[in-house]
């Protein structure tokens, strides 16, 4: 049995149908053999990716002395290709366990079909993923064993042992991570995963993805960087000859490095200078007229009132988005200033707020506010867009008709400073008058 890195690298992919390209099976490991399928086509990954070298669903046949493991499937338009693959390592018979470690459906496409033709495979899944399991199999769910894993469970295949971690929010709430502990080999499905299709397979052998590991990283894994963390201090400890994940290169070559590459990408874009005790509150607007921007200061001076609050505000005009995604990943509060132009907010605003699906919402304090001629909806519709994204909405809106009035401005600025109070803990207790509301 291979164990150690130079070993794992110095085996030549041995295929087994059509030769030299993996338009057959690859052997990635004594007795490891990959299954998957290849999409060099793809060119978006569930609408929200671009996939410029299309992507792998790699999926992985283990074998032990007593049974063989089948590691994740396919997307289900490969199931052909990945039957065929799997008939040339094991018989259906000869399959003792099915491990799903991420119930998505670009690596669950087979499985229904696996069970119907290996129906006493026995089952490994997150407690988590149960539910997704038996929505996937419906009525056929209880025709099969199956066992919810914890970290340090384990699976013998006779002279082999997989052994599970849990892994949770990386990305899905199922996520899990294998380790064959014989050959040090873990696999972890979209962790540490890419979508780059190359029918050379591993690390050391395919064309340059290090744009597509960190692309795959920003847009999949960077809103649950606590939760990458958390993987990662589960994963480091382990002796790691070979990293076998469910998209993209296999890591066979240093493939600690590529942990360390996620230790960098977990850290935040842009590091923060504020003092562990002060708070930041970023206020971004949009202005037609200049009303808005009026708005915008004044409540830029409320919130800068405060002790231990560090105001900023910025005019979505000059800018890209981009580099505010960064900011707002780190800042403790968020302000939208938004004008109503045909019944809604303008554009650079959901632009912005669209571009928050990448870092971590959740918890984060949101306002808005926003001058208007005639309905002035848009400060709602920012509100219900933060609270969507699990953001706390303590304060209702500030809207003025047209531009403000001194006594309208001072209402900003009050604004702004019950908002730094709520940021510092010191919220101030208001009446909602509920008429207002709606
Ligand atoms: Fe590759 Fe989250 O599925």
């Amino acid at each position: 049995m291979a164990s150690g890195a130079n070993m794992a690298i110095e085996q030549t992919a041995k295929t087994i149908g059509a030769a030299g390209t993996p338009d057959g099976v690859v052997e990635v490991m004594d007795g490891v053999h990959w299954i998957g399928a290849l999409d060099p086509d793809l060119r978006s990954f569930d609408v929200i990716l671009k996939t410029a070298n299309g992507t792998s669903y790699n999926s992985y046949a283990v074998r032990g002395s007593e049974g063989v493991a089948v590691i994740d499937t396919v997307k289900q338009e490969f199931n052909d290709v990945f039957f065929e693959r799997l008939e040339q390592v094991a018989d259906y018979s000869e399959i003792t366990a099915l491990v799903l470690n991420h119930l998505e459906p670009d690596h669950t496409g087979a499985v229904p079909e696996l069970l119907r033709r290996a129906p006493q495979a026995h089952i490994y899944v997150s407690h988590r993923g149960i539910k997704v399991l038996r929505a996937l199999l419906k009525d056929d769910f209880e025709k099969y064993q199956c066992t919810m894993t914890d970290t340090g469970d384990k699976v013998s295949l006779g002279d082999r042992t997989l052994s599970f971690l849990c892994t949770p929010y990386v990305h899905w709430p199922d996520t899990q991570c294998t380790y064959l502990e014989e050959s040090e080999l873990l696999f972890t499905c979209d962790l540490l995963g890419c979508h780059f299709c190359d029918d050379r397979l591993f690390n050391d052998r395919v064309g340059d993805f290090r744009f597509a590991f960190e692309y795959y990283f920003d847009h999949i894994m960077r809103p649950f960087r606590r939760f990458v963390v958390e993987a990662l201090d589960l994963i480091e400890p382990l002796e790691i000859t070979m990293i076998a994940p469910s998209h993209g290169p296999i890591l066979r070559s240093h493939p600690r490095q590529y942990l360390q590459h996620y230790r960098q990408l977990v850290k935040p874009k842009l590091q923060s200078e504020i003092d562990g005790e002060e708070k930041t509150l970023l206020i971004f607007y949009v202005s037609a007229y200049g009303a808005t921007a009026q708005m915008a200061k004044a409540i830029y001076e409320g919130a800068s009132s405060i002790p231990n609050v560090r105001a900023s505000v910025y005019d979505l005009q000059g800018s890209e988005i981009t580099p505010f995604v960064d900011l707002i990943e780190e800042a403790d509060g968020l302000v939208f200033g938004t004008p109503t132009i045909n019944g809604d907010a303008v554009k650079l605003v959901w632009d912005l707020l669209s571009g928050l699906i990448d870092i971590e919402m959740r918890g984060k304090l949101g306002a808005a506010f926003g001058s208007y001629g005639w309905t002035g909806e848009a400060v709602r519709m920012v509100e219900d867009r933060m609270r969507g994204l699990k953001m706390r909405v303590p304060e209702q809106g500030v809207r003025i008709k047209l531009h403000p009035t001194d006594e309208e401005l001072q209402t900003c600025r009050d604004f702004g400073e019950s908002l730094s109070r709520h940021l510092t803990g010191a919220g101030v207790a208001k009446e909602i008058d509920f008429s207002a509301l709606g």
